[in-house]
Parts: structure tokens; C-alpha cells; sequence
């Protein structure tokens, strides 16, 4: 799908989409538009509500955005459209951009289009969304220019759909060598470089934490690394580090999970987004160096699978007790972590990972649970978070959670053994492997990486992070 621009409507047959805001005078004017005259009685632009009008050849779809609707909302709103109503659209679609829609609600309107074109029948023998035709272009009627927005919208859509489809893929299909050939082919494509490390190479690394997790799976795993750096970069340029949980499967180990199994092919979702994300700074060429680590594995059952007890090494040397196996995202994060920073030395570190039960038992499927040592990330991400829809909430790194994780045995365990402020203290195991750097910031998105909504019968993925990483770099 891309865009044209057209400057005119007369003559136009096809399909026209009218956002309409509602206004003030609701119930007493009709709405007008291109000779068509819709009676306040039936639509004044009330969120949610839709109005089609066949007149001149046209379907006028009469879309109502509210009095001030927020990105998020706008998205939903066009996405809904596009995704439900796939049979109004014709060869000849139009987009009715009003005069007072700020860049920013034109960018969700575009890009809840495009994402109304995802289908989760990955394995149905399913008809194209009409936007996906060869040669289809979204018609933009607009007074201003709107064609970077509009292509900013696209790309951003496009990125996040590769990472819904990674998540909801099942976990026979999104192996970690799934992951890393998608890294390598995308980043040949995008522009950015990707370099992976399997059993072998990690070993000599020492990515002894990574390789304990994966032990007991047929599926090699696989040290996902990704550089991208702008064509402009220059010694000033930023420099971000991106970790992302990349466990295509969790069935916890030995310690077994007795609930919600089925779900766990969405543990690579934090992963998931990191790889969005890397697609799409390289696709807006963002004036940065990013460098972002993956490291996927699956946590399986088997004669190899490690023991609760066991002692491990890991890549910074520490060693860590293990108390429970279905406590492993925060080992390969561990290791990931450290790796990065020792090697690439990010100035600004963000990891994101389905990390605990307990983030959902918090904030539910509202907001992530943001962990920082640093200020103005919780306020940059928090920020970035709020004006897109992809929310998050400080929680505390305070030391008096520390002897949670201290061990007899090793320098570290890697759960308490309590049930008590999992999120926390997962994220202060985390903290233990961040080489004291001055700027990270966790993002356990356990409760909105996968969820519920009117898009589907079964719980799927949500691509949270894929916008939000891009705009926090944006506005670094
Ligand atoms: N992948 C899970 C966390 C999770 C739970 C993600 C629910 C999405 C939805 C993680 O690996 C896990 O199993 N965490 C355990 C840790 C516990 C054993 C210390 C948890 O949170 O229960
Ligand atoms: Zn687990
Ligand atoms: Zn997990």
C-alpha cells in the first residue's frame, strides 16, 4: 500500500472515507460532504459510529472520531474500518483528511488503516485485504501536504504487523533460527547489520546463562545481534542499546507450568519488539546508532533441561543459583544485557521482556511496569508512552529488595523463592547484570505484549514497544 495525493473530488468514484469530528452543534446541523447530507439525528460524529451513504457512485463512509480523539483511539477507530469492512473498500479508496487533524492524528488514521490489513489466519487459505493488491494506493485529499506523514504512518504499521506476526506464530514456526533468519533477511532489506551466535559460538563466549535455558530444547539457540547506524552519524550521534526476551516458548522448565501454557508462544515478545523496531528506525533512517541483542531460545522439557538448584555460570562471570527454572527470562536477559554493554558500551540501555506474572498482577492489561536508574528515562519513556497509547508506570529499584536475590551458594539466585514483588525483584536480578551503567530502563510488558480485544476470538499480540521504542529514540 502507499498514498497518492489528489486535490480534488470531482469525478471521483470509489470508496470515501470521512473522518468526522463531532461538534458542539450535534443535534442540530447535518453533516454535509461532496452533495451527500447526513441528518444529525443518525450521525454527528460520535466516537465509534460509522455511516455509509451510497450517492454518485461513491460509498461515502461517514466515520465518527469524537470531539478530541487520542492516537490510540484514532488507530483502533481506522483499523476497525479497515479490518471489518474490507468489502466497501474499492480499487479507488479516498481519505478525507480534515483541516484541523494535527500530523499526529493523520499518522494513526493511516496507520490504523494499514494494520486493519493484518490477519491473524496465518495458516487459512484467506483472500488479500484489498489495501495489500499490487499497485493500491490510499487516495489523500487533503488541504495540506500530508504525504510524509501519511508514509511515517505506513511504515510504522508495516513494522509493528511483523511483529504481530511473529508473536502470534506458533512456536513450531517462530523457532529462535525463525528469529534469527528474519533478523538477517530484514536487515539486508532495511539496512542494518545482523550477526548471530549459535550453541558453539556462545560457548566460547561464555553466554553460559543464555545456553542453560535452552538446554533442554531441540531448537538451537540463538544470540540475535543487530547494528544499525544512520548514514549520517557522526562522534555526537547517539548511541542506544535495545535487549529483548526472545523465549519462543516457555513451558517453565521442570518447574512445569500448571497455567496458561498456551500462551507462552508470546514469551518472544519483548524480542518480537526489539525486531520491529530495529525494521523500523532503519526504515525512517533515525539520525542514531542502535545496537539491539535478541537472545532466543526455548525453554523445554528433557532429559538436558537444567535443574532447579543447579548453579550456573554466566557471561560477566557471576554465577547463579537457580530456584526456580520457570524464572528464566531474567537469565538470558542477564546475559544479554551484559554483553551488550561490556562490548558495544550503549550510552542509553532499554530492555523490554514478558518478565513476570507479577507485572500483570499489578497494572493488568493497562500499562507496562517500568523499572529505571534514571530519571529522565522514566520521564522520556513515560512521555513517548503516553502520545501513542503505549503506557507505563514507574515502579521502585530500591536496594531494600536486594537480599531477595542474594544466594548461599552463588553470587546470586534467581528468585526469592516468595511470592512477593516478583516485577521488582526480577527487575533488580536484572540491575545485578547491567554492569552499573547510569542510563537503563526495563520495561516488563508481561500484561500487554498479548491480550484481548475486538480483533480476534483469541487472545494475540499487541506489537507494545515497536512505536514506543521508535519514538523514545526519536526523541532522545
Ligand atoms: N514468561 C513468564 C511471565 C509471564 C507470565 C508472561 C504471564 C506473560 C504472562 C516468566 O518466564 C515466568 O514464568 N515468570 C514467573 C517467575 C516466577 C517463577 C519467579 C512468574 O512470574 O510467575
Ligand atoms: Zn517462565
Ligand atoms: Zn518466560
Amino acid at each position: 500500500m502507499t498514498t497518492t495525493n489528489i486535490h480534488t473530488l470531482d469525478h471521483f468514484t470509489g470508496t470515501l472515507l470521512i473522518p468526522v469530528f463531532e461538534t458542539s452543534a450535534q443535534h442540530l446541523l447535518p453533516t454535509e460532504f461532496h452533495g451527500v447530507s447526513v441528518p444529525s439525528k443518525v450521525f454527528y460524529g460520535k466516537k465509534d459510529t460509522v455511516y455509509l451513504v451510497e450517492k454518485y457512485d461513491c460509498t461515502h463512509v461517514f466515520i465518527g472520531i469524537g470531539k478530541a480523539p487520542d492516537y490510540k483511539a484514532l488507530g483502533t477507530i481506522f483499523r476497525r474500518i479497515s479490518a471489518k469492512q474490507k468489502e466497501v473498500f474499492a480499487a479507488n479508496t479516498a481519505l478525507v483528511v480534515p483541516a484541523n487533524c494535527s500530523a499526529a492524528q493523520t499518522e494513526a488514521m493511516i496507520s490504523g488503516l494499514y494494520l486493519g490489513t493484518y490477519d491473524l489466519g496465518h495458516f487459512k487459505k484467506n483472500e488479500k485485504h484489498p489495501f495489500l493488491n499490487e499497485g493500491f494506493a490510499l487516495q489523500l485529499f487533503a488541504k495540506k501536504d500530508v504525504a510524509a506523514t501519511a508514509g511515517k504512518g505506513i511504515k510504522i504499521a508495516k513494522a509493528q504487523s511483523e511483529t504481530l506476526r511473529l508473536v502470534d506464530s506458533p512456536p513450531n514456526v517462530a523457532t529462535p533460527k525463525y528469529l534469527a533468519n528474519w533478523a538477517t533477511e530484514t536487515g539486508k532489506q532495511y539496512g542494518f547489520k545482523t550477526e548471530v551466535l549459535g550453541r558453539e559460538a556462545c560457548r566460547e563466549k561464555g553466554l553460559d546463562a543464555f545456553l542453560a535455558v535452552g538446554k533442554g530444547s531441540q531448537h538451537e539457540p540463538q544470540f540475535i545481534i543487530m547494528q544499525y547506524t544512520s548514514e549520517n552519524a557522526n562522534p555526537k550521534t547517539k548511541h542506544v542499546g535495545l535487549v529483548g526476551k526472545g523465549i519462543t516458548f516457555d513451558t517453565g522448565g521442570l518447574n512445569i507450568k500448571v497455567a496458561a501454557m498456551v500462551h507462552m508462544k508470546s514469551d518472544m515478545a519483548g524480542g518480537a519488539a526489539v525486531l520491529g523496531a530495529m525494521q523500523l528506525i532503519a526504515d525512517l533512517k533515525l539520525p542514531v546508532k542502535v545496537t539491539a541483542i535478541v537472545p532466543a531460545c526455548e525453554s523445554a522439557v528433557d532429559a538436558n533441561s537444567f535443574l532447579p538448584s543447579d548453579v550456573i555460570g554466566s557471561y560477566n562471570g557471576s554465577t547463579i543459583e537457580i530456584i526456580d527454572t520457570d524464572a528464566e527470562g531474567r537469565l538470558i536477559l542477564a546475559d544479554g544485557l551484559s554483553y551488550l554493554i561490556k562490548n558495544y558500551k550503549p550510552e542509553v540501555v532499554v530492555d523490554l521482556a514478558t518478565l513476570t506474572g507479577s507485572a500483570v498482577g499489578t497494572f493488568g492489561y493497562e500499562c507496562a511496569a517500568l523499572f529505571s536508574n534514571n530519571d529522565e528515562m522514566v520521564q522520556k519513556i513515560t512521555q513517548a508512552g503516553n502520545e501513542i497509547g503505549e503506557k507505563s508506570w514507574p515502579l521502585p529499584l530500591w536496594d531494600a529488595y536486594k537480599p531477595d536475590i542474594e544466594s548461599d551458594i552463588a553470587d546470586v539466585k534467581n528468585w526469592s523463592g516468595k511470592p512477593l514483588a516478583g516485577a521488582i525483584t526480577a527487575a533488580k536480578f536484572l540491575e545485578y547484570f547491567t554492569e552499573d551503567h547510569k542510563a537503563w530502563a526495563h520495561l516488563d510488558i508481561a500484561g500487554v505484549a498479548f491480550g484481548d480485544d475486538e480483533f480476534a476470538k483469541s487472545k494475540h499480540a499487541t506489537a507494545y514497544g515497536v512505536h514506543l521504542l521508535t519514538k523514545f529514540i526519536e526523541n532522545l
